[in-house]
C-alpha cells in the first residue's frame, strides 16, 4: 500500500468518524430534547402540606373532592368490575395493548397512601407518577392537566378519606415497544403540554365553567375526538366524533346537528339528558349511558347548565345531509329485514318506528340511527341498550341484546331496515360491517 492510499483510507476512516460523532451528538440532543419536553411545565414536589385544623372546612374540602371525583369519573377506571371501590385493577383497552388503572385508596404499600397532594397534582397535571415515572396517557391526564391545583387537592383530600385496600397494581399489558418508558416519552415530547386552565376574559362566568368541565374533568373529547395512528387528538378536530377505542361504538360529533351536536337544542334538553339519561327525543346508548351512570347525573344544575351553555357555543360544522335519494336495498335483505324487525323489535318500537313515548325511543327521523356511522345501531342491536337508572328516570326500560338470536346476516337486514324505512334515507349496512363492530 503506498502513502497515498494510506492517507486516503486515513482521511475515510476520520470522516466516518466525524459522522458518527454528529449522528451520537443529534441522538444526544434528542433524547435531552425529549426529556426536557417530558419536563416542561413541572414545579418541584412540595413537602405535605399541613393539614387544615378547622374540622368543618375539612369536611367541606373533602365534599367538594367527591363532587369533583364524581365529575371526573374517576372510580369509572379505579374500580375494578366486582372489586372494592378505588381500589383499580380495571383495563383500559388501547390499540396498544392494555393499560391498568392504579390504586388509589390511601394505603401506604399498594395504594397512594404515601403521596401528598403534589405528587397527586403533578399526576393529574403533569402525567408522572410520584416514583418518577411517565404515565400512560390511557389516563386521562391530556385532559386533566386543565384541573386547578385547588380541584386536584380536593379529590386528594377526598381520596385519603375512603377506606385502604390492599391491592397491589396489575402490571400493563402493552406490545413493544409501545411498553417503554422512552417510547412514551418522545409520545409526550410529541402530543402532551401542560395546559394550566386559564378562562377565557371574553366569555362569562357560567361559559367558563362549563368549558372547564367538558374539556377538563369531563373529558369529554376522549372519546368525542377522533385519534391518530399514536393515539393523539389533533385540537382542530377536537369535537368531530371518534369511534370509542377498541368498544367499536362511534362518540358523535358534538359539532353536527345530524351527530351529537345539541346547539339547536333548548338548554333544557342537554341538561336533561347528562342528568337523566334521556330527554324525550334522544337517549344515552353504550360507553355514553355508563358517562351518565357514574358521572353526570351527580352534577348540580348549575354545572349541567354551564356544560350545555358551552356544548352550544361550539362552532357548527357543515355536515353533509342524507342521501337525497334512497340507495337501493335489494329485495332478498329487504323482505329479511322487515321479517326480523316485525318479529324482534316491532313490540317496542312500533310497526311505524315511532317507538312508545318516554319507554321506547323512535327509530323513524332519529338522528341516531341515520348517521353515516353505523356502528351504534349495531352495536345496540348486539349488546342492547340499558339506560342508567338516575333520579329523572328511576326504572328505565332497556333493549335486550340480540347477538344470540340473530345472525349477522339478519342483524345486516334489520338494521338496514330502520335505516331505510318510515322515510328514513340512510345507507343500507352490509355483512363487513356487522362483523366489524361484532
Ligand atoms: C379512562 C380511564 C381513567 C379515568 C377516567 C381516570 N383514570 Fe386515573 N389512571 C388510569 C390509568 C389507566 C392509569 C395508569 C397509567 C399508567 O400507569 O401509566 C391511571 C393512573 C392514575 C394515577 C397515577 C397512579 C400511580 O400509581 O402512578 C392517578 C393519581 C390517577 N390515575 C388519578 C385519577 C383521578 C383523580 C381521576 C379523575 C379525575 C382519574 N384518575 C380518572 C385511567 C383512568
Ligand atoms: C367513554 C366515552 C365517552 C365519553 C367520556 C363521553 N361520551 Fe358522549 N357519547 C359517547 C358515545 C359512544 C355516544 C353515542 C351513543 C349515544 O348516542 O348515547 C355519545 C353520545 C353523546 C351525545 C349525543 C346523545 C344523543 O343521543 O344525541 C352527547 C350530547 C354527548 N355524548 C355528550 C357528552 C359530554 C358532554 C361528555 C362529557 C361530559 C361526553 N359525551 C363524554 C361516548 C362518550
Ligand atoms: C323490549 C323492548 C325493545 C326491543 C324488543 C327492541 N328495542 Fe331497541 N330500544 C329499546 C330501548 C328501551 C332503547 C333505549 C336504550 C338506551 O337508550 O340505552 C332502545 C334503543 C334502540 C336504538 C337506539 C335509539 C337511540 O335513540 O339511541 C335502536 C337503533 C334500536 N333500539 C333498534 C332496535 C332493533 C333493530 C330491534 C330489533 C332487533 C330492537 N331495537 C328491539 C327497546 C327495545
Amino acid at each position: 500500500m503506498n502513502a497515498f492510499a494510506a492517507r486516503r483510507r486515513g482521511g475515510r476512516l476520520a470522516r466516518l468518524l466525524r459522522v458518527a460523532a454528529g449522528v451520537l451528538a443529534v441522538a444526544g440532543s434528542l433524547a435531552a430534547l425529549v426529556v426536557t419536553l417530558n419536563l416542561r411545565g413541572e414545579e418541584p414536589v412540595q413537602p405535605g402540606a399541613a393539614s387544615p385544623v378547622d374540622p368543618v372546612a375539612q369536611a367541606a374540602l373533602v365534599e367538594r373532592g367527591a363532587y369533583l371525583a364524581r365529575a371526573g369519573n374517576c372510580s369509572g377506571c379505579h374500580t375494578a368490575r366486582g372489586g372494592p371501590e378505588w381500589a383499580g385493577g380495571r383495563g383500559v383497552e388501547t390499540p396498544f395493548g392494555v393499560v391498568y388503572a392504579g390504586n388509589l385508596t390511601p394505603d401506604p404499600e399498594t395504594g397512594i397512601g404515601d403521596w401528598n397532594a403534589s405528587h397527586f397534582w403533578r399526576a393529574l397535571h403533569n402525567g408522572r407518577s410520584k416514583d418518577g415515572r411517565v404515565l400512560y396517557p390511557a389516563f386521562p391526564y391530556t385532559h386533566y392537566t386543565r384541573i386547578t391545583r385547588e380541584d386536584a387537592d380536593a379529590m386528594f383530600a377526598f381520596l385519603r378519606t375512603v377506606p385502604p385496600v390492599v391491592q397491589p397494581n396489575a402490571a400493563h399489558a402493552l406490545r413493544f415497544p409501545y411498553d417503554s418508558q422512552a417510547a412514551l416519552a418522545v409520545w409526550r415530547a410529541l402530543y402532551f403540554r401542560p395546559e394550566p386552565w386559564r378562562d377565557d376574559p371574553a366569555r362569562d362566568a357560567r361559559w367558563n365553567r362549563g368549558a372547564y368541565l367538558v374539556r377538563g374533568l369531563g373529558h369529554c373529547s376522549a372519546c368525542h375526538a377522533p385519534r391518530n395512528a399514536w393515539g393523539a387528538i389533533d385540537a382542530a378536530l377536537e369535537w368531530s366524533g371518534g369511534l370509542v377505542p377498541m368498544q367499536r361504538w362511534y362518540a358523535p360529533s358534538l359539532v353536527s346537528a345530524g351527530e351529537g351536536g345539541v346547539g339547536h337544542w333548548p338548554v333544557e334538553d342537554v341538561v336533561r339528558l347528562l342528568r337523566d339519561g334521556t330527554n324525550g327525543h334522544a337517549s344515552v346508548l353504550g360507553p355514553m349511558a355508563e358517562v351518565v351512570r357514574r358521572s353526570t347525573q351527580y352534577l348540580s344544575r348549575d354545572d349541567l347548565t354551564a356544560m350545555a351553555v358551552f356544548l352550544q357555543s361550539l362552532p357548527a360544522a357543515t355536515v353533509a345531509a342524507q342521501p337525497a335519494v334512497p340507495q337501493p336495498v335489494e329485495p332478498r335483505v329487504a323482505s329479511l329485514g322487515a321479517r326480523v324487525y316485525a318479529d324482534h323489535c316491532a313490540g317496542c318500537h312500533g310497526e311505524d318506528g315511532r317507538g312508545s313515548a318516554d319507554a321506547f325511543p323512535p327509530l323513524a327521523s332519529n338522528r341516531a340511527v341515520l348517521m353515516a356511522s353505523p356502528a351504534n345501531v349495531i352495536r345496540v342491536v348486539l349488546s342492547g341498550g340499558f339506560l342508567p337508572s338516575t333520579a329523572g328516570n328511576p326504572r328505565p326500560y332497556g333493549m335486550p341484546p340480540f347477538s344470540h338470536l340473530l345472525t349477522d346476516e339478519q342483524v345486516a337486514a334489520v338494521v338496514t331496515h330502520v335505516r331505510t324505512s318510515w322515510g328514513n334515507q340512510a345507507s343500507p349496512v352490509g355483512l363487513s360491517e356487522v362483523l366489524r363492530y361484532r
